[in-house]
């Protein structure tokens, strides 16, 4: 039996903002049980959910930032999985998971992530394998090596150190770092911490794991170019023979149309052309939207940042909406001008925009279960999920082709009547718009066609099946000896 942690800054059903939460969730227990244990070490945020399942198990003391300070530890089981948490009243007990206090943030994940590292002698459990996800978790590698390694306890064990989001890097000043971690100023040159005179807490991940993974083959290509590797891709290019793309999957138990406590209406692949039209008119009723089952709806789930693409939908979503027959859901929360620009949009085309600038995860459920189509035109998209929760109720994605968007929507090809949604190369507009376009057309003019994707798409399978089989083999190709 081999023994994985996972360390990572949210799980479900804990804590979650995005992606990462689904994968830490849902990863660990699709991970074969027979010869790996895999446990999760999460914060103990003020904000968990669930907390009533948690059960406290020891604190400790730790050396950080010129002090011994107070580590609580807990911990809970969930599907077979059990998960740690790491408590600290004055760094954890936040109502949001982040902040934009940088200085703050640096200093609670580098607490989290020497925590992490110290509570496993506490807790009696010694990983084969630590495997980190971003830069939350990036100095666990960089502790390990440095400052672990007079312990026999920690002698030998492994790092993997997976991206998520290369974008987010955990950037701040070299002094003030090198002061809060206690890391030996070896570490603060520029083959290790050190980056344009700052430190870089995901460089220090990437440096010193024994290997790296990211959510897709196609951002595993595109990081090591310039445009995708946010200035880490020369160092991704020299390491690049330690880096592997792996296609993240999904909770198919959580996200299944034919079992879905969120969703009025059960649909599967035999029975959808009757059954998930009535989601759409039951949300149109919800929402305030007119009820047609006929009007082609468009749904978007979406942190609402730049990478995913929301300057394009600035750029002609006025001219969609005031002449197209289209109806568009909306649910997001992130930056204030593309949430300002949904609350416009539906302000002024309230017949055809309903925008929920907030977290839900019940409406998400119902957008995806009611949508005829799925819109995510990203900048850059690691791998993304939304997608596949799409298909997955056979709502066709409209994406830009890109990262595991890329690597997870088959273009309609209208000659051979293959494919799973519709793409653009481009990031442009009205590339964007003719696409959005396009897909009316089939949906409006070609209905059996468009049925014929949906069931394509519903197919598809999107399970960790294929996917926590290749973590596998890293595991136990790290754990070898070669
Ligand atoms: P990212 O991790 O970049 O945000 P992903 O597509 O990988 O993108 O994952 C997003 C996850 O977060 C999905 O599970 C999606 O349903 C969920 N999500 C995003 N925004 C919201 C929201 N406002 N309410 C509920 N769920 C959301
Ligand atoms: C990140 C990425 C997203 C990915 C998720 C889980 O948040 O933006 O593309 O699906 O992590 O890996």
């Amino acid at each position: 039996m081999k023994n994985i942690l996972f360390v990572a800054s949210e799980a479900t059903p804990f804590a979650k903002t995005g992606g990462l939460a689904d994968v830490a969730g849902s990863l660990p227990k699709a991970i074969d049980k027979e010869y790996f244990d895999v446990r999760v070490i999460m914060p103990k945020y003020g904000c968990l959910k669930q907390s009533e399942k948690l059960e406290y198990i020891g604190n400790f003391q730790m050396s950080f930032d010129w002090r011994e300070m107070y580590v609580g530890l807990f911990r809970a089981v969930y599907d077979g999985v059990t998960y740690y948490f790491i408590d600290d009243e004055e760094l954890f007990n936040t109502q949001f998971l982040y902040s934009d206090d940088t200085r703050f943030e640096i200093r609670r994940f580098a607490f989290f992530s020497k925590a992490a590292l110290s509570a496993l002698e506490t807790l009696q459990f010694r990983p084969d394998v630590i495997h980190c996800h971003d830069w939350q978790s990036g100095l666990v590698p960089v502790y390990l090596n440095e400052m672990f390694q007079d312990n026999p306890f920690y002698q030998g064990i492994k790092t993997v150190m997976t991206i998520h989001n290369l974008k987010f890097q955990g950037r701040w000043n070299l002094d003030e770092t090198k002061s809060i971690t206690g890391l030996p100023k070896r570490c603060f040159y520029s083959g290790a911490l050190e980056y344009y005179n700052d430190a870089n807490l995901l460089k220090g991940g990437l440096v010193y794991s024994d290997a790296i993974t990211t959510v897709s083959p196609s951002y595993a290509e595109e990081i090591q170019n310039p445009f995708y590797g946010e200035g880490l891709d020369g160092l991704l290019r020299l390491r690049r023979n330690d880096l592997r793309g792996i296609l993240n999957g999904i909770d198919t138990d959580v996200f299944d149309p034919a079992n879905d406590p969120y969703i009025p209406f059960a649909f599967d692949v035999k029975n959808f052309r009757k059954e998930k039209i009535l989601n759409k008119t039951a949300l149109q009723e919800e929402l305030g939207l007119p009820v047609d089952k006929k009007a082609m709806m468009i749904g978007i789930v979406s942190r609402l940042t730049d990478q995913k693409g929301f300057d394009l939908i600035a750029r002609v979503m006025e001219e969609i909406l005031a002449t197209d027959n289209v109806q568009f859901v909306i649910l997001g929360t992130g930056e204030s001008r593309y949430e300002d620009m949904f609350r416009y949009f539906d302000y002024q085309y309230h017949d055809k925009c309903s925008a929920h600038i907030t977290y839900s995860e019940e409406l998400s459920h119902k957008i995806y279960a009611a949508s005829d189509a799925f819109l995510m035109p990203s900048l850059f998209e690691p791998c993304g999920l939304s997608q596949m929760m799409s298909l997955r109720y056979g709502t066709l994605p409209i994406v830009r082709e890109t990262g595991g968007l890329r690597d997870s929507v088959q273009p309609y090809n209208e000659y051979t009547k293959e494919g799973t949604g519709f793409s653009f190369a481009n990031y442009n507009a009205h590339e964007m718009m003719n696409t959005i376009r396009y897909a009316e057309q089939i949906y409006y003019d070609h209905k059996r066609d468009w049925n014929k994707i949906v069931e394509q798409a519903m197919k598809v399978d999107f399970s960790w099946k294929t996917s926590a089989l290749k973590y596998q083999e890293m595991y136990d190709w790290l754990t070898s000896g070669q």
